[in-house]
Order: structure tokens, then C-alpha cells, then sequence
């Protein structure tokens, strides 16, 4: 398969990227410093906050799937999985590649975005404790970075491209398990964490499954 990976120097972004190149996959990746990624890859540079749309268009034309992994770093990059993700989606409707799978958080199926005021106050996947302290925490800690996804989720919804956005909760630095457990349209009730390895394999599963196309999938261990 010929994949172009966004964001392959970070956590999620390095597991899709060795997880595709131990599958066999031509892969393309799309990072800031292309010196911290393996030798054997394509790479392009490209600055997500000030991306060149013809270097974005080139990365992905051909491509069977496209795959981001795009995140703050710091609070510098504030805003950039919206402003990434629009330019990402941009490339694919003028380059031609339809298939698109994200990573968004477990908690934000609840946050308000411009074409989605009022969202549901619970994510129906969600007990107690996740609904009545664990969130308004998160929340608090988040909320800036949450709305950004939030409105990179409709960013999303709105391209008209083959997408699936997930959503996992704490992500760790465990290794791949392959037992994660994923439900589309909730988050999964007590799923507290899952490992990044495990976010990666399911992004690179759901690529070929025609039943992840215009879904949300929460993911957990
Ligand atoms: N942390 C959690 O527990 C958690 C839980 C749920 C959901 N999430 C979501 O999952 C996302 C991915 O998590 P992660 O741990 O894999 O994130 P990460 O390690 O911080 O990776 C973020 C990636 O985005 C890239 N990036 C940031 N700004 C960029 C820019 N201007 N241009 C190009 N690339 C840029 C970074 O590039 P560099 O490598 O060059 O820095 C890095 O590759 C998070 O950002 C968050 O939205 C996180």
C-alpha cells in the first residue's frame, strides 16, 4: 500500500511509520526535520503552522491512504491540529487521495465547535466516574486543545473525503498489545488509557475496512 504519513517524527506518527515500514507499505512522511527519521524513508519537510500547498499536494497525490498523527508539542502549537489538518484535507481534494484516518481525544465527542454547538453532554460510552470528574478535569487541564479538535474533527467531517477520526483516551508508552478495544460512535466504558503502538495499528487497520469510512472510534485498551 502507498501511504503518506503526517507528523511520523511523533509517538503516534513514529509507530505508524515503523509499523508501515515493517508491513511492506511505500511510505511517504511528512515531517518538521526530516534528519530524526529513519534512512530508508521518503520524507518531505513541510511546517504544518505555514505549509505550502503545492509540497502538501505532491506528498499526498497517489497515496491509497493518508495518516496523521499531528499534535501540540507545546503550548506554541496551539491550534495546529485544526490548522494542519485543513491543510492536509485541502491537499487530498486538489491531489485526488480519499482515504484519511486521525487522531482526535475520548473527550471530544462533548465539546461545542462552530458547526456543532450542542454537542451531548456525555459520550455515551462514558460511566460515572469519566462522566462526572475525570472529564470536567480533563476539561479544565485541556479545553483550549480540545476545541481545537473539535473544530479539526469538522474540519474532517466536512471534506467529503473517506475518513475515520479516533478517539483515544491517556495515551502511554506501552508496548503493542494488539488486544485494544474499539466501538464506533462512543468511547468504551472504562477505558482509561491505551498505548500508542495500539493507536497506530488500529489507524493502519481501519485503512481497509469499509465500515470505518465516515466514523468516530473510540479506542481503549
Ligand atoms: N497525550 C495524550 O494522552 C493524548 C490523549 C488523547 C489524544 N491525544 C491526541 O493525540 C495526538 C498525538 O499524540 P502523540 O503523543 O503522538 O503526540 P506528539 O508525540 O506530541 O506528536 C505530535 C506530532 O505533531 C507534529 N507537529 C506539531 N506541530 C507541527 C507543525 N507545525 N508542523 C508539522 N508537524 C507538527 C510533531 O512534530 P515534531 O516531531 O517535529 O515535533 C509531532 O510529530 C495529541 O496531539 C493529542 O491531540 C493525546
Amino acid at each position: 500500500m502507498k501511504l503518506t504519513i503526517f507528523a511520523a517524527t511523533g509517538g503516534i506518527g513514529r509507530h505508524l511509520l515503523d509499523q508501515a515500514i515493517a508491513a511492506g507499505d511505500d511510505v511517504t512522511a511528512v515531517v518538521r526535520d526530516p534528519g530524526r527519521l529513519p534512512g530508508r524513508v521518503r520524507a518531505v519537510t513541510a511546517d504544518l503552522a505555514a505549509p505550502d500547498p503545492a509540497v502538501l499536494e505532491a506528498a499526498v497525490a497517489g497515496a491509497d491512504a493518508v495518516l496523521s498523527g499531528l499534535g501540540p508539542r507545546s503550548k506554541a502549537d496551539a491550534g495546529i491540529t485544526s490548522r494542519g489538518t485543513r491543510a492536509i484535507v485541502a491537499a487530498m481534494q486538489a491531489a485526488g487521495p480519499r482515504r484519511l484516518v486521525i487522531v482526535s481525544a475520548a473527550p471530544v465527542g462533548t465539546v461545542p465547535s462552530p458547526g456543532r454547538p450542542n454537542p451531548p453532554r456525555h459520550d455515551a460510552g462514558d460511566g460515572f466516574w469519566m462522566r462526572h470528574v475525570f472529564s470536567h478535569v480533563a476539561m479544565a487541564l485541556y479545553r483550549e486543545h480540545y476545541a481545537d479538535l473539535a473544530l479539526t474533527e469538522e474540519i474532517v467531517r466536512d471534506s467529503g473525503l473517506d475518513w475515520t477520526i479516533v478517539r483515544p483516551p491517556k495515551l502511554t508508552g506501552k508496548p503493542l498489545t494488539g488486544t485494544y478495544r474499539t466501538a464506533y460512535g462512543q468511547n468504551l466504558r472504562g477505558g482509561w488509557s491505551v498505548p500508542r503502538a495500539d493507536v497506530a495499528r488500529y489507524m493502519l487497520r481501519v485503512i481497509g475496512e469499509p465500515d470505518a469510512v465516515k466514523q468516530v472510534a473510540g479506542i481503549a485498551s
